[in-house]
């Protein structure tokens, strides 16, 4: 038997292409590992009537790691239809989205940036309860202490961690509660009270809003940012954008259980098809899967690889090159000590 079984779902647009570019790549790492693949998506439901079916979920509980590529969802309703990733978070419970920003050897990122971002991936407005009606449409936003408690002793226990390794130690409670004092509100209370066990630490809150505009003029200074699943999903967007985009941000959803890692790009239907997709955001997130199954030194492998054929090039026409996915994937095998 294998050491690892990790689970391999592709989904919809560049899932299938940037997936098996990852899945190339643990091949060449030379650890022991199974795989077992599943089915998610916009296609999946258009065949069977549910983009999440039962054997997915499945197979994600007996892996012990799931990559995940990206999944298509219509703009407007469809009846039946919910986007699998967030009902696969819900389903296992794994209620913490992390989205590491780090500046990349590339010309569009910025220097000097390391820094986490901490979503909460399970409450919020991204519940689905939705309550529409001709003219008047409702969201409900529920936000837990339990929830608040749970995602935010994570992201001082990162904290921690980072600061051993030489980082600031600096967490960033970030909300809105000047104008949502419920919700937003109890989510900054429970932060508080959690961060208190954490002296150490150096904690300051921050306004999403304002949040959003010193992300721009000076990123440098945040260390690890918990929100809520909103405001983490638009701000780590907004962050990925400093440091080479989309095409090399990875993310891993997290809980007591199970783990899902995935770009966090979605489909790209505008460059699906055309084997162009950026694999480095795939790859970035199988690093991330690796250190999540204890092998730090072929995470370590993987990241160095990476970093040497982004600075060597040439990459994939979003930063600028000419490479193929093919070709770039090849070039970080290459590089694999
Ligand atoms: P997107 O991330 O798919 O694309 C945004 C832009 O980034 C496009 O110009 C695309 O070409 C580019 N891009 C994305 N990934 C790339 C890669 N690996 N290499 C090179 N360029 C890349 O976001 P968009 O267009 O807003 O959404 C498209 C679909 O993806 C929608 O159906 C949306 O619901 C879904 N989506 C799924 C996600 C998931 O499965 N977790 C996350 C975000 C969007
Ligand atoms: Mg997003």
């Amino acid at each position: 038997m294998s050491a690892h079984t990790i689970c391999l779902i592709e989904g919809d647009g560049v899932g299938h292409e940037v997936v098996p570019a990852g899945r190339r790549l643990l091949e060449a790492t030379g650890l022991d590992v199974a795989f077992t693949s599943a089915e998610a998506g916009w296609d999946t439901f258009t065949r069977e009537g549910t983009a999440l079916p039962q054997a997915t979920l499945d197979r994600v509980r007996k892996a012990d790691a799931t990559l995940f590529g990206a999944v298509g969802s219509p703009l407007h309703r469809v009846a039946g239809y919910r986007s699998p990733i967030v009902a696969m978070r819900r389903a296992l419970d794994m209620y913490a989205n992390l989205r590491p920003v780090l500046s990349q050897p590339v010309p569009r990122s910025r220097p000097d940036i390391d820094m986490m971002i901490v979503r909460e991936n399970s409450e919020g407005l991204y519940i689905g309860q939705e309550h529409v009606s001709a003219d008047r449409a409702m969201g409900e936003r529920v936000i837990t202490r339990r929830g608040s408690t749970r995602i935010a002793k994570l992201a001082c226990g990162l904290a921690e961690q980072r600061q051993a390794a030489g980082r600031p130690g600096r967490l960033t409670i970030v909300h809105k509660a000047n104008v949502l004092r419920g919700t937003c509100g109890l989510f900054r209370e429970a932060a508080f009270a959690v961060a208190e066990g954490y002296p150490a630490l150096e904690v300051e809150e921050m306004l999403v809003d304002a949040c959003a505009m010193r992300l721009v003029t000076d990123p440098e200074r945040f260390d690890v940012i918990v929100t809520t699943n909103l405001f983490g999903d638009i701000l780590s967007d907004e962050a990925a954008g400093l440091v080479g985009g989309l095409g090399l941000a990875p993310s891993a959803n997290m809980g007591a259980e199970h783990a899902v890692f995935e770009p966090v790009h979605g489909t790209a239907p505008d460059i699906a098809g055309r084997g162009i997709a950026n694999p480095a955001a795939t790859f970035a997130a199988v690093a991330m899967l690796l250190d999540h199954l204890g092998e730090a030194s072929t995470a370590a492998r993987v990241r160095r690889a990476l970093d040497d054929a982004l600075r060597q090039g040439p990459t994939t026409p979003d930063l600028g090159g000419n490479a193929t996915t093919d070709m770039f994937t090849a070039a970080v095998i290459e590089q694999l000590d």
